[in-house]
C-alpha cells in the first residue's frame, strides 16, 4: 500500500462515515421527521410509565417530550427513560437466547461524551467493570445521541475487544472477520503485532463525526483473555488457542423513543458454542476442526466417522473448561436454552409477545437435544432494539 493511497483513503472514509451517520430529517424534511420522532417518542413513553407506574403520570411527561421536540427537533430522556430505553432494547432482541436477564442490564449514562479520546477512555472503563474478577455483568454505555444537525460519535471497531486478522493473499494470519478493520487499523496508523500474531488485540476505533477515525491501543490489564486448554487432553494447550473474555458488541445503535445513540457498546457473558462452535470453529474463521480431528486420531477425509461433530464437541468442553478454570462467566447451550424457554414463559405471563429469530436462537452445537429446538417463534421488529451500523467497507480502495 502506498502513502498516496493511504492518504486517499481518510477523507473518503470521513465522508462516508458524515453521510452515513447524516440525520433523517435533512433527507425527508424536517416537518416529517419531527412527526417520526413524535411518534416513537410518544409511543416509548407511554410504554416506559405504563410498565412503570412509579415514574409518576405519563400526560405530564408527553406534554414536556412534545414541547421539546417542537422546539429542537429532539428531546432528551430522563436517566430512568434511558435505563428502561437499553433494557427493553435487549428484551426485543429476537436473535438473543440470553435474555432471561434484560431486567440486570446495568446502564452507564455517558450521553455528555462524544471526542474520540474520551470515548476510548469509557470504553477501558467499560470493559473493567464488566469482566472485573471475571464475574462478567451485563453492561452498556450509552454515548451522545444524534440530534438535529449534529451527528454522534461513532466506534467503528466490531466489538471493544477483538482480534486481528492479517491478510496477505489468500491467507489469513488471525480472525478472518477482522481483516477489514485490520487494514484500516494499519493505515491510521497502527504498527500490527510484531511479529504479526494469530491472536493480537485490535486497537479501539473512534470516529468522531466530520474527523477521521482515531485508534487507541487497549491496556493490557483491561483485556482479560483465557488460554484453551481441556480437562482429558494435555495436548490442546500445545494448540495455543485462547479467547478474550467478554464480547462488547460496538458496531450497534441504540434505537429508543425516535432517538438514536449511535455509540453504545453492550455485553452479556459468553456461551461457549459461540467461541468453541463458531469463533475458533468455522471454516472462515480460526478453523480448527482438521487439526483438532487430526490430534484426536481421526481420519478428516471421512465423513462417516464425523470427524467434525467430535472435534467441535471437544472444542466447547475446552472453551467451558479454560473459562470456568480461570474463574471467568461462561454458559452452555443446554443451560441457555432452558433458561430462554423460561424467558419465554415469563413474557408471556406479563402479557408480552416476545419476538424471537429461530435460525439464531437455535444452537449451532447440539441443537435438537435443546428445548428451543422444537418449537416455532414469531419474528418481529420492534423498538426499543439495537441495530447493526453498515458493514465497514474499504471496497474501491483496495490496491489490484
Ligand atoms: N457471537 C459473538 C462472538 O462470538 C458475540 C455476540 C454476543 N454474545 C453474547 N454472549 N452476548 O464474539
Amino acid at each position: 500500500m502506498g502513502i498516496s493511497q493511504e492518504r486517499s483513503l481518510l477523507p473518503d472514509l470521513r465522508w462516508q462515515l458524515t453521510t452515513a451517520v447524516r440525520p433523517r430529517r435533512q433527507v425527508i424534511g424536517e416537518r416529517a421527521s419531527r412527526l417520526a420522532i413524535l411518534d416513537e417518542a410518544e409511543r416509548f413513553i407511554a410504554l416506559c410509565y405504563a410498565e412503570h407506574p412509579g415514574l409518576g403520570p405519563v400526560s405530564e411527561r408527553l406534554r414536556q417530550v412534545r414541547a421539546e421536540i417542537e422546539a429542537l427537533g429532539t428531546y432528551r430522556h430522563t436517566t430512568a427513560e434511558l435505563t428502561f430505553a437499553a433494557r427493553v432494547a435487549w428484551r426485543n432482541s429476537s436473535r438473543c437466547i440470553g435474555r432471561l436477564y434484560w431486567r440486570s442490564l446495568r446502564v452507564r449514562d455517558r450521553r455528555d461524551i462524544r471526542t474520540s479520546d474520551e470515548i476510548a477512555a469509557e470504553a477501558v472503563t467499560h470493559l473493567r467493570e464488566a469482566s472485573r474478577d471475571g464475574r462478567i455483568r451485563p453492561l452498556i454505555t450509552v454515548f451522545a445521541p444524534d440530534a438535529p444537525g449534529r451527528p454522534g460519535p461513532r466506534i467503528l471497531s466490531q466489538q471493544l475487544v477483538s482480534y486481528a486478522g492479517y491478510q496477505s493473499g489468500d491467507k489469513v494470519t488471525g480472525d478472518p472477520q477482522s481483516t477489514v478493520h485490520t487494514r484500516l487499523a494499519q493505515r491510521l496508523g497502527w504498527p500490527g503485532g510484531n511479529p504479526q500474531g494469530r491472536f493480537d488485540v485490535l486497537p479501539l476505533i473512534v470516529a468522531e463525526p466530520g474527523r477521521a477515525p482515531a485508534w487507541y491501543p487497549l491496556p493490557a490489564d483491561a483485556v482479560r483473555q483465557v488460554p484453551i486448554t481441556h480437562p482429558n487432553h494435555d495436548w490442546f494447550a500445545d494448540l495455543g488457542l485462547r479467547w478474550y473474555a467478554v464480547p462488547v458488541i460496538s458496531d450497534m445503535y441504540l434505537q429508543a423513543g425516535g432517538i438514536r445513540y449511535p455509540a453504545a457498546p453492550f455485553n452479556g457473558w459468553y456461551m461457549c458454542t459461540e467461541v468453541g462452535s463458531r469463533d475458533l470453529g468455522d471454516s472462515g474463521r480460526y478453523d480448527q476442526l482438521p487439526v483438532i480431528a487430526e490430534r484426536l486420531g481421526l481420519a478428516a477425509d471421512n465423513d462417516l466417522n464425523l470427524w467434525k461433530d467430535r472435534a467441535l464437541t471437544e472444542l466447547n468442553v475446552a472453551v467451558l473448561h479454560s473459562f470456568r478454570s480461570a474463574g471467568v462467566t461462561i454458559t452452555d447451550h443446554h443451560t441457555e436454552s432452558a433458561r430462554f424457554i423460561k424467558h419465554l414463559e415469563t413474557e408471556e405471563r406479563q402479557g408480552r409477545n416476545c419476538p424471537a429469530d429461530w435460525s439464531w436462537i437455535v444452537p449451532p452445537a447440539a441443537a435438537s437435544a435443546t428445548p428451543v429446538f422444537h418449537r416455532y417463534y414469531e419474528n418481529f421488529d420492534q423498538t426499543p432494539n439495537f441495530y447493526r451500523h453498515p458493514r465497514l467497507s474499504l471496497a474501491g480502495h483496495e490496491p489490484g
